[in-house]
């Protein structure tokens, strides 16, 4: 096993293990929200250069529910023939691509929010979700994580409701379950369904609680980043990790979950080489590995990397 063995989920074969994460790439888009001839060529620069799979930034789902004016929208089908062009321009390299799907929700005052409003949400939820296999992609990733909406809901910290969406596991995970129930029928073999979480949820072990939950829903793929923190944890890692454990504690998080499930993990967060993705993939502590900051910084980074790849597997042999 290695970074450029393929994977086949459903009856989609990735072609390899490299997964650009969903990064927001706010200068290029205007407040209209709308899909830019600047952001088609930036995502098919990637898609070009050879990364199995790419995850399109956080695309919300309702104008009330951005992270910032000038973001990625999917709330009526004016949007359907821009992301229509990204789906295409992507996956006519052989990319596989997921679009993500958010929406900014209310930190701090999610108990306050009445239970009609949330449930008009769902419903703009549901019907992204519909834009969006129409639009051509591969899937969807649903935006759990970082203290949005969902992971708001799902947050044992953040959700104090007493109405449907708040209480148990079960209710905190209500609004997700009527979504997957509301949306079965798009998801065929040809559309699969990622859901980013925050490994710590706020801990680790609610991580591997939502994971888990999220695997039995049917998900089939969970990308593991960070949610709302225990406010108990001042250090930049909010779970403690081993010390000298050699990657970023998100990472671990991703490494532990990945131990609890069957079905793939996407592993993110400070990974900037070769030698360390592969080190993951290759001792099977994670299944993909999301290279952002650094697929920014260097496009050609899947490049450099199965140079880099090549060049270590002939000093091995030596
Ligand atoms: C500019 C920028 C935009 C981002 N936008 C999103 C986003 O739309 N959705 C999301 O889930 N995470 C977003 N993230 C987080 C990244 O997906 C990723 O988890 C983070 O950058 C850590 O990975 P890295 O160290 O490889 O960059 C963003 C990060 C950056 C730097």
């Amino acid at each position: 096993m290695n970074i450029f063995a393929p994977i086949t989920i459903k009856n989609i074969t990735i072609k390899n293990r490299i997964v650009l994460p969903p990064m927001v790439r706010f200068s290029m888009i205007k407040k209209d929200g709308l899909v830019t001839k600047t952001l088609l060529d930036w995502y098919e620069s990637i898609a070009f250069n050879g990364v199995g799979m790419i995850i399109v930034e956080a695309c919300c789902v309702s104008p009330n529910g951005k992270l910032r004016e000038n973001q990625l929208g999917i709330w009526n089908d004016s949007f359907i023939p821009g992301l229509k062009e990204l789906a295409f321009r992507c996956k006519k390299h052989g990319c596989t691509t997921l679009i993500q799907i958010h929406h900014a929700g209310f930190l701090n005052n999610l108990n306050n929010i009445s239970e009609n409003k949330i449930d008009s949400i769902l419903d703009d939820f549901i019907d992204a979700f519909y834009r969006a296999k129409l639009c051509g992609f591969d899937g969807i990733e649903i935006h759990a994580a970082h203290g949005y909406l969902l992971s708001q809901l799902m947050s044992k910290l953040e959700n104090n409701r007493i109405d449907k969406y708040g209480g148990s596991l079960k209710k905190r995970m209500f609004f997700i379950t009527q979504l997957l129930i509301k949306t079965k029928n798009i998801f065929d073999g040809n559309f699969i369904l990622s859901c980013r979480i925050g490994g710590n949820e706020p801990s680790l072990e609610d991580g591997i609680n939502n994971a888990k939950y999220l695997e039995n829903l049917g998900v089939d793929i969970i990308h593991v980043s960070h949610g709302i923190p225990d406010p108990n944890f001042k250090s930049q890692a909010k779970i403690f990790f081993p010390k000298d454990f050699n990657f970023d504690w998100v990472i671990y998080m991703g490494m532990e979950i990945k131990k609890c499930l069957k079905i793939p993990v996407i592993g993110v967060r400070k990974i900037t080489n070769e030698n360390q993705a592969s080190y993951l993939v290759e001792n099977n502590l994670l299944d993909f590995v999301a290279v952002g900051r650094a697929m920014i910084g260097k496009p050609l980074w899947i490049k450099q990397a199965l140079a880099s790849y090549n060049l270590r597997k002939k000093d091995i042999s030596f």
